[in-house]
């Protein structure tokens, strides 16, 4: 889908050609004396036409106006909020519709956020998927242009975001949407190599060499499978050698059948979206590759089926992670916290400024905060506030939760240093607490996306969240590295090698 940015006075719209118009009318708007507004004034007064976010108005051919369809959309305060109420509603219309050119434009001033808000939600309304089907239908929207009164350079600037973050979000969608047979941990593992090019480097490790990095609970997951585990390294370079990265990490179970701690047959293919953590990773690499700021960030995916068999881990069985620390396997299913806890042990390596680990982790976290927000955990105060101000910024919602050391006592195991499973009072959090072992020493933040990363049901599909979150919170830190005079690096500065594959063993 392309996206333009256009400034164009509502006198100007009512000529664009355009297959459908979709006006966003703020409350108390002053119509001027071109057609367009005047149209528009009129359908107000005779209330026709609410400004209420999400209502709208629709004609075929209007009188004067250019376009083959118009639709005129309450806004209500023009908020980024109520843009996109307005725009999402809109959306329904124009899915109906033979609309290949669209344009959105603004009737009233427009606010970067608001900007971002109305492309996001065009993406998100008119986004099809396709990869498994015979016959796909596809996207009928493929050109959108975006209406302001003044384009000006802020403006420009969150367009270039907004549009750079509907790839990022869309190849979220992609990769998590896949059924678990077209998404094994290799074919991850190839979305993620496919990325490498320019400032983005991808290693790959198999079971050998994950096995000689002594991650045992990560191992412990993947054993019932038939399908070899990955462990995916990406590397964005943006800023100088010397700025510690963020490094983000992505819960990458392509399947939870819970392995011997089977789950119930219902709703369990839901459980392909048990790598939606991984999937955002995915997402805010890609989304990198176009934005290019000035940032280092790492990705980190431990990728692998739960699947139950006669190699499977059995409840009982004591594994050792890569920290040393020993695990008693309660129950098989609660796999995501053993897969996370190596690749938290993996990311002390890089000296992080931040690790935030991503996963659809727990059932309590779903029951807890729905679908509404993700639920944050943070041993660092600073941290937990950039991931909460990036979330309420991007409409990509999260909400703390704590972690009293007294949350953990449930894991405590006669058998291990740790349980993996406490009681289920307070499962989210149980859960947070058992990760938390293993980021001892980091700024550490835990997103547990269980409820946001996908709806289920008629329209059940990958969300593409926390892609917004993420990529608002690295740009916030592009903001405060800057505010601390680091300097950008050159472009191909040290030619070091992106795209590598690591040798055999895989
Ligand atoms: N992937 C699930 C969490 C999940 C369940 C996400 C349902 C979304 C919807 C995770 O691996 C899991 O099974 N967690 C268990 C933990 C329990 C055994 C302590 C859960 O939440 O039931
Ligand atoms: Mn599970
Ligand atoms: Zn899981």
């Amino acid at each position: 889908m392309n996206f333009e940015l256009a400034s164009m006075s509502l006198g100007l719209m009512a000529d664009d050609a355009t297959d459908l118009l979709l006006v966003l009318v703020p409350d108390g708007f002053k119509p001027g004396r071109d057609r367009l507004s005047r149209l528009i004034g009129e359908a107000m007064k005779s209330q026709a036409l609410e400004t209420k976010a999400g209502k709208l108005l629709s004609a075929w051919r209007a009188p004067g106006v250019a376009a083959e369809r118009l639709v005129l959309a309450g806004a209500g305060d023009g908020s980024a909020v109520q843009v996109r109420t307005a725009v999402s509603a809109a959306m329904a219309h124009v899915k109906s519709a033979a609309c290949r050119r669209l344009t959105v434009a603004f009737a009233g001033p427009c606010a970067g956020g608001a900007l971002r808000a109305a492309v996001l939600a065009v993406a998100d309304g008119s986004y099809v998927y396709t990869t498994t089907k015979s016959k796909p239908e596809g996207r009928k929207v493929h050109d959108v242009v975006i209406a302001v009164a003044a384009a000006d350079d802020a403006l420009s600037e969150s367009f270039r975001q907004s549009a750079a973050l509907v790839c990022g979000i869309e190849w979220a969608k992609e990769w998590a949407n896949r059924p678990a047979n077209h998404a094994t941990p290799r074919q991850l593992a190839e979305a993620a190599l496919s990325l490498a090019k320019g400032k983005i480097a991808c290693t790959v490790l198999g079971p050998k060499q994950v096995a000689k990095l002594g991650m045992g609970a990560f191992q412990a997951v993947a054993q019932g499978s038939q399908e070899p585990l990955r462990f995916i390294e990406l590397r964005y370079d943006g800023a100088a050698k010397g700025e510690p990265p963020v490094v983000l990490v992505g819960k990458g179970i392509t399947f939870d059948t819970g392995g011997i701690s089977i789950k119930p047959a219902p709703e369990m293919d839901e459980m392909k979206f048990d790598m939606c953590g991984a999937a955002s990773v995915l997402g805010v690499f890609r989304t990198l590759s176009e934005l290019k700021p000035t940032i280092n960030v790492v990705g980190l995916i431990p990728a692998c089926e739960n699947m139950p068999g006669g190699k499977a881990v059995k409840p009982g069985d004591v594994v050792t992670s890569m920290s040393g620390q020993t695990i008693e396997i309660l129950n098989t299913d609660a796999e995501g916290r053993l897969v996370l806890c190596d690749a938290l042990a993996y990311a002390a390596r890089f000296k992080p400024r931040a690790v935030v680990d991503i996963a659809t982790l727990t059932g309590a976290c779903v029951i807890a905060l729905g679908g509404v927000r993700s639920g944050l955990f943070s041993s660092s105060d600073a941290l937990a506030a950039a991931l909460l101000t990036a979330g309420e910024s991007s409409l990509d919602l999260c909400w703390r939760l704590p972690l009293d050391d007294e949350y953990a006592e449930g894991l405590k195991s006669p058998f291990a240093d740790v349980a993996n499973v406490a009681g289920r009072a307070g499962g989210a959090v149980t859960a947070a607490k058992f990760l938390q072992r293993f980021a001892s020493g980091l700024d550490w933040a835990h997103l547990d996306i269980a409820g946001t990363a996908w709806k289920g049901g008629a329209a059940k599909g990958a969300t593409g969240r926390p892609v917004g979150l993420l990529v608002d919170y690295l740009l916030s830190v592009v903001k405060e590295q800057g505010a601390r005079g680091s300097m950008p690096t050159k472009a191909g500065r040290s030619g070091r090698s992106t795209g590598t594959r690591s040798k055999g063993g895989l």
